[in-house]
């Protein structure tokens, strides 16, 4: 009998004929990949089976797929786990969402993934003259940009990000966190561009709906909405960019409302998101929500009452929270992915040093607690 069934999409594009599933018998132990799964049917069934890998490994980022509905690496995952979240025992496999299907389960990563990388500009920038040997840069900085490095470009978070699937335009959390990555290095000196151009693209960083699908899709842990959240983090407090797309005045709205409210008062959301209910710019805006609002009077899931007098009051627990972050001179950060120094552990050294290429020498210090401060955001 065999140890493991996988469940696999077929389809070939250019033949015209509608995708289809197909059951493959694999004998392997469940510490095995769903990898080496795929393999051995190739090999022993049907070698028309079309898989992109390479490393076996999870460093190449080839080998992305949808197990059991969820975007993973099919060299990460052992047929043993894969088999426990698998419906009826048998393990099904499928290309990545987001991206056109090339054939089986390979995804073409240029069409979306790639495009959408080299639209944010993936180099750095530096300004002033090069100098006459390496960078010298703050540890804290490159730990603050090393959890975005960690990532290996599989497309597992650009397959499951829920706006892009609104939304093919938009620039998408894998590109997103590349931003950050020179957005957060102290070398570059093009910051206040990048974070412009990226605000005030309708398809940019006001974009994401914060549903937490590419935090949990990521295999390496680089939390791509996080790194979008740093992005409109320092476009707002560091460099005030107001957008053409309201995502900053909206972000500010947001955060007054709570605080006057304890819980969010949707119907003052819109209009203060535009200056107030009187403001010329929130007018046209309030005009275009009229058929929702109505919608849902109509069905009684908000009455006129609530709308307009909120029954909430901040309780003194969001305001003592409210006080305590005002008080603050400076942002406070935690970046959860490279947590910090022990307690007691020695001094870092004044500065490391960090190639043209951006290869950091020693500021990755993962497994260490408590978690660290993020330098300059
Ligand atoms: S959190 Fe944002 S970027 Fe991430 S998957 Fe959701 S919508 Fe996409
Ligand atoms: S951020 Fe994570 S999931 Fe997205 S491409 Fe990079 S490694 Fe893959
Ligand atoms: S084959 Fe390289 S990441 Fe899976």
């Amino acid at each position: 009998m065999a140890d493991y069934t996988l469940r696999i999409r077929r389809y070939s594009p250019e033949t015209g004929a509608a995708p289809y599933w197909e059951n493959f018998d694999v004998d392997l132990d469940g510490h095995r990949s769903v990898l080496d799964g795929i393999l051995q049917a190739k090999d022993r069934t049907d070698g028309s089976i079309g898989i992109r890998c390479s490393c076996r490994a999870a460093i190449c980022g080839s080998c992305g797929v949808r197990i059991n509905g969820r975007p993973n690496l099919a060299c990460h995952t052992h047929l043993d786990k894969a088999a426990e979240t698998a419906t009826d025992g048998i393990i099904t496999v499928e290309p990545m969402g987001n991206m056109p299907v090339v054939k089986d389960l390979i995804v073409d990563m240029d069409a979306v993934h790639w495009k959408k990388i080299q639209r944010v500009t993936p180099w750095l920038i530096p300004d002033g003259e090069q100098p006459e040997r390496e960078y010298i840069v703050p540890p804290e900085s490159m730990i603050d940009v090393t959890q975005t490095m960690a990532c290996i470009q599989c497309g597992a978070c650009v397959s499951d990000c829920l706006s892009m699937e609104v939304d093919p335009l938009f620039i998408g959390p894998a590109a997103l966190a590349k931003a950050y990555r020179f957005v957060g290095d102290p070398r570059d000196g093009q910051q206040y561009e990048r974070l412009r151009n990226l605000a005030e693209d309708p398809h940019g960083i006001y974009d994401c709906t914060h549903c937490f699908n590419c935090i949990e899709a990521c295999p390496k842990g680089v939390a791509p909405m996080s790194q979008i959240m740093r992005l409109r983090r320092i476009a707002n407090s560091d460099h005030d960019i107001e957008d053409r797309n309201n995502g900053h005045r909206h972000e500010r709205a947001f955060v007054k409302n709570i605080e006057r409210n304890g819980l969010l008062h949707e119907a003052d959301l819109l209009p203060d998101s535009y200056g107030g209910k009187f403001h010329p710019r929130a007018v046209p805006e309030l005009a275009r929500g009229l058929p929702a609002i109505l919608k849902a009077l109509q069905r009684r899931k908000v009455t006129p009452g609530k709308a307009l007098l909120h029954p909430h009051k901040a309780p003194d627990d969001v305001k003592r929270i409210y006080k305590h972050v005002h008080e603050k001179r400076e942002r406070f950060e935690l970046n959860l992915y490279v947590v910090g120094k022990e307690e007691d552990e020695a001094e870092p050294p004044q500065g490391v040093a960090v190639g043209h290429e951006g290869t950091e020498a020693s500021a990755s210090s993962a497994g260490h607690t408590p978690a660290e401060r993020s330098p300059n955001r």
